[in-house]
């Protein structure tokens, strides 16, 4: 594992801009795997800055978000993809037919997943994988668990991914309890990994990423299985990484 720590949130949003500017400049039909949450705004943000005032052109690149709760439509305004739509996929040239999505509303959802995991094939696999990462240490909607599917499934949430996620919706009621996730596997399988974690909220699930020790309870874990993964942190977040 590599890392890139920083001062700021807004330094790590830039550097992790950065670096996947770099990435999409040099292969311009880029597979990219993408993350909602609040992590990735920043970085969301200067790559539109990128787009926008530098030219950096999304036309060619084809995209497949990480998860997306179960039962949401793509236009309710807490599902995923209407994030995505709104946060980043509205503002830069990437074509519609290239986003890639898990449908919440899918009447079939193991089905669904299993034409996702044949999407992400067909395309040739992703190229750049784009995390952020739960205070409980989960990947996607990978809950810390004793055993994890290795493909796209449907998962229940945990108690706290519920509790945490409950600050974008009216009630906690209202928050789904359940999720479509690519798998560990979905995850390992692409060609290089980034991950994104700010706050001191964040820090033990750091630690338990970058500690030595592998195991499902702890899903970050599993990215030191790994060879190029690089984590952009700021100061809060890595006070606890072990190098
Ligand atoms: C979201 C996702 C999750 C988030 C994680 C952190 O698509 O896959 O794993 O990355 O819950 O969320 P924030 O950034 O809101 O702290």
């Amino acid at each position: 594992m590599r890392f890139v720590i920083t001062n700021t949130y807004d330094e790590m949003s830039k550097e992790a801009a950065r670096f996947v500017a770099e990435a999409v400049k040099a292969k311009p039909d880029i597979v990219l795997g993408l993350p909602t949450g609040s992590t990735p705004i920043g970085m969301y943000k200067e790559l539109i800055r990128l787009h926008k005032e530098e030219g950096l052109d999304f036309s060619q690149v084809t995209t497949f978000n990480l998860d997306e709760y179960r039962g949401l439509s793509s236009d309710h305004d807490q599902s995923y993809r209407y994030f995505m739509e709104d946060t980043f996929f509205k503002h830069v040239n990437i074509k519609p037919e290239n986003i890639n999505f898990l449908v919440g509303t899918a009447k079939d959802p193991e089905a669904e997943c299993q034409r996702y995991e044949e999407a992400i094939e067909k395309v040739g696999g992703i190229d750049l994988m784009i995390l952020g990462i739960g205070v409980n240490a989960h990947i996607g909607f990978n809950e810390p668990a004793k055993e994890l599917p290795a493909n796209s499934y449907v998962v229940q949430l945990a108690e706290e991914t519920i509790e945490a996620n409950s600050r974008f919706f009216e009630r906690k009621e209202d928050v789904p309890k359940e999720a479509l996730t690519m798998g560990v596997g979905s995850i390992l399988r692409s060609r290089r990994i980034i991950l994104l974690a700010n706050g001191s909220s964040k820090k033990d699930a750091i630690y338990g990423t970058t500690n030595g020790i592998v195991t499902t309870e702890v899903p970050g874990s599993l990215l030191q299985l790994h060879q190029d993964v690089v984590l952009f942190l700021d100061k809060e977040a890595a006070v606890k990484v072990s190098k």
